[in-house]
């Protein structure tokens, strides 16, 4: 990516994504995802061709200039119960969504990432923004996540996943990801133990739940 300087996010428009971004995305997954990079564990080509097929309303990029500076992929499910323990990789049909179900009643947010470069700026939010409307227009009752604990590594010789988790949840800790999904809205509802194979997280992830607001059970 080009050097650049962005003052917010107001230069940058969330869209659907088109098969010609696919690059695009692969390369921002490599530079945003750098550490899961290594281990091979972002989006391959196949796996966003993918995605275009069976929910192209589901995938959006935020684009700045004609550079894709994030992303973020969803599908449609029905977890039963609710609350019910997963992985990244069951619920994402091993990342190529082939889970997705139109009938489901939950938007589930399988990744989303902004470039380095960019991040502290709105743009994530642009794109939860972006992701809250798919979930209207759909008539959903809520969207869920499992968000890797980004920073628990750093805590964990003297926290348990919850514990860190309760602390970024009470503001005594920030986490990069935990934080900005509070921030947008979502409650933290539990720790996913062995969720993705993460360093960072120690595999830990919280679930997240954003309910809303205007769901219409009559219509559903
Ligand atoms: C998590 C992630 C997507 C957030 O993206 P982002 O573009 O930085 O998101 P935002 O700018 O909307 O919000 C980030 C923070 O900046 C703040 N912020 C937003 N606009 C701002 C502005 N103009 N000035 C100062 N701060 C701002 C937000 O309030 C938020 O605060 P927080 O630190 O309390 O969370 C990004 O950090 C990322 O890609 N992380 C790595 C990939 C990853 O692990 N993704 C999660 C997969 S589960």
């Amino acid at each position: 990516m080009s050097s650049f300087y962005v003052m917010n996010s107001d230069s940058v428009v969330v869209r659907q994504a088109i098969e010609s971004d696919i690059p695009k995305i692969v390369k921002l997954q490599e530079e945003s995802f750098a550490d899961l990079a290594k281990i091979g564990n972002i989006w391959h080509p196949n796996e966003l061709h993918s995605h275009l097929n069976i929910f192209p309303e589901g995938q959006l990029v935020a684009e700045l200039n004609g550079m894709i500076v994030g992303s973020a992929t969803s599908l449609i499910v029905n977890l039963v119960p609710p609350y019910a323990e997963h992985t990244w990789n069951d619920i994402t049909g091993n990342g190529m969504l082939t889970t997705h179900n139109p009938k489901g009643d939950s938007l589930y947010g399988a990744d989303i990432s902004t470039h380095p470069n960019v991040r502290h700026k709105g743009i994530g939010h642009k794109l939860y923004q972006g992701r809250k409307d798919v979930a209207m227009k759909f008539n959903l009752k809520r969207m869920i996540a499992g968000g890797r604990l980004y920073n628990y590594c750093d805590y964990a010789n003297k926290l348990s996943a919850l514990e860190y988790a309760m602390k970024v949840v009470n503001c005594e800790l920030h986490d990069l990801v935990l934080s900005f999904d509070l921030i947008n809205g979502f409650n933290f509802i539990k720790i996913l133990p062995n969720y993705l194979d993460d360093a960072r997280s120690l595999n830990y992830a919280s679930f997240i739940e954003w309910t809303n607001p205007h769901f219409d059970e009559h219509n559903s």
